[in-house]
């Protein structure tokens, strides 16, 4: 989620056209998203987790102004002089910043000054690809749109949290589907004893997090083709999954019994039945879609409960070509450490990945909330193990 990377691409012209293009999709892109929303909606903070869609919008307005047009346009003009103040996100050399917890108590800048900041970045960012042949500068503009399609993802998710939070439960719109059938029948995938490859071979964007080619050895194990479905995950339910201390770690036993966890985020028990809260609002949980909104804590319980387990990141990786993914950030028993030979990039940008290589599982996979051509078979999420507001679920591995 955080993000990103200063790859560079030694032998790879990015041709303009095209990353204005990307660029100005980009842009709208993010606030197409926005468009459903009621200017209220886009204030609140209700868990610091959660950003307000106002702020996500501002942010990654800042992070070009602030890593592209001071840089490149001489005696530039700040939109704001206290924007970079409001918002910088995490980068501690790049100055102060409003603390994180405290995004959703800022009534100002309203959300009116937002989209005006955002076309004053947008149109002075346009006129410099326009006029600039420079390589390195197109290099952090592409970065730059991966950071905003990574907070457009954020937006959806942080979106569906207020949302789904409020008594009201309010529907984002009538169209957003979250949960394509899951269409494979489960089966396992074997994968043979072996040593594979890991890490992003290719030529086009990644982010420092999947460099570093690697060899890993991996037993055989098989893999499962298809992710645990809404009605597995009930039998787990209904069994006393969560009732069993045996099924979890010592830390997640805790964490659940202090939040009263029972099942998973957004879900409702209304006559018997579940529903779960979805950006169309309140729908009956349907039985053969993927689980979502579940903990990495919750995705360990449910495999301690089947006699099985996560995959890893690299049995993921190596797997991946023989299943559908992408509907679902999906746990592995990863720890988020570097590869062998990740070196991160100098400077402030050297904050966006290895700062966070610590306490934290991978994700793999993508979401229903990821835009499109943004996530790949290396891409490497991250999160703290009880977060589960983003579009989270599991599949299954069977030692051999
Ligand atoms: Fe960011």
């Amino acid at each position: 989620m955080n993000v990103f990377v200063n790859r560079i691409h030694s032998f790879f012209m990015i041709i303009t056209d095209n990353l204005l293009t990307l660029f100005l999709e980009t842009r709208s892109h993010s606030e197409e998203i926005c468009a459903p929303l009621e200017i209220e909606d886009y204030v609140i903070q209700p868990i610091v987790d959660v950003s307000p869609p106002k702020w996500h919008l501002g942010h990654a307005t800042w992070f070009f102004e602030e890593f592209i047009l001071v840089k490149y346009i001489k005696e530039y003009v700040r939109f704001h002089p206290d924007f970079a103040y409001v918002f910088n996100s995490y980068y501690e050399s790049m100055g102060k910043r409003v603390v994180r917890t405290d995004r959703g108590n800022l009534s100002r800048p309203t959300v009116s000054e937002i989209y005006d900041y955002r076309d004053y970045v947008t149109t002075h960012l346009q006129s410099l690809l326009e006029e600039s042949e420079n390589q390195e500068m197109f290099q952090l503009v592409e970065i730059g749109i991966h950071h905003e399609k990574q907070h457009q993802e954020l937006l959806l998710t942080d979106i569906k949290y207020i949302l789904g939070n409020n008594p009201l439960l309010p529907k984002y719109n009538d169209t957003f589907t979250e949960s394509p059938e899951v269409v494979n029948v489960s089966e396992y995938i074997t994968i043979k004893e072996g040593i594979y490859e890991i890490g992003y071979k290719g030529n086009d964007f990644c982010y420092d997090n999947e460099l570093g080619v690697h060899k890993v050895f991996l037993p055989e194990y098989a893999i499962a083709n298809a992710l645990v479905t809404n009605k597995e995950y009930i039998e787990f339910i209904n069994d006393g999954g969560y009732k069993n201390s045996l099924f979890w770690h010592a830390e997640a036993w805790d964490w659940i019994n202090a939040n009263h966890i029972n099942k998973p985020l957004y879900w409702h028990h209304i006559k018997d039945q579940y529903h779960q809260y979805t950006l169309r609002g309140l729908l009956p949980v349907a039985d053969n879609t993927a689980v979502t909104h579940i903990s990495y804590y919750e995705a360990y319980a449910y495999a301690q409960w089947k006699g099985e387990r996560l995959p890893t990141e690299f049995e993921w990786e190596v797997a991946q070509q023989f299943f559908d993914w992408g509907s679902r950030w999906e746990w592995t028993e990863s720890a988020y450490l570097p590869y062998p030979n990740y070196s991160k990039a100098s400077g402030a940008l050297g904050e966006y990945n290895g700062k966070f290589m610590v306490n934290q599982k991978v994700l793999r996979g993508g979401s229903v909330a990821t835009p499109n051509n943004h996530t790949r078979s290396t891409y490497r999420n991250f999160f703290h193990p009880e977060l589960r507001w983003q579009f989270t679920g599991l599949r299954l591995v069977k030692n051999k």
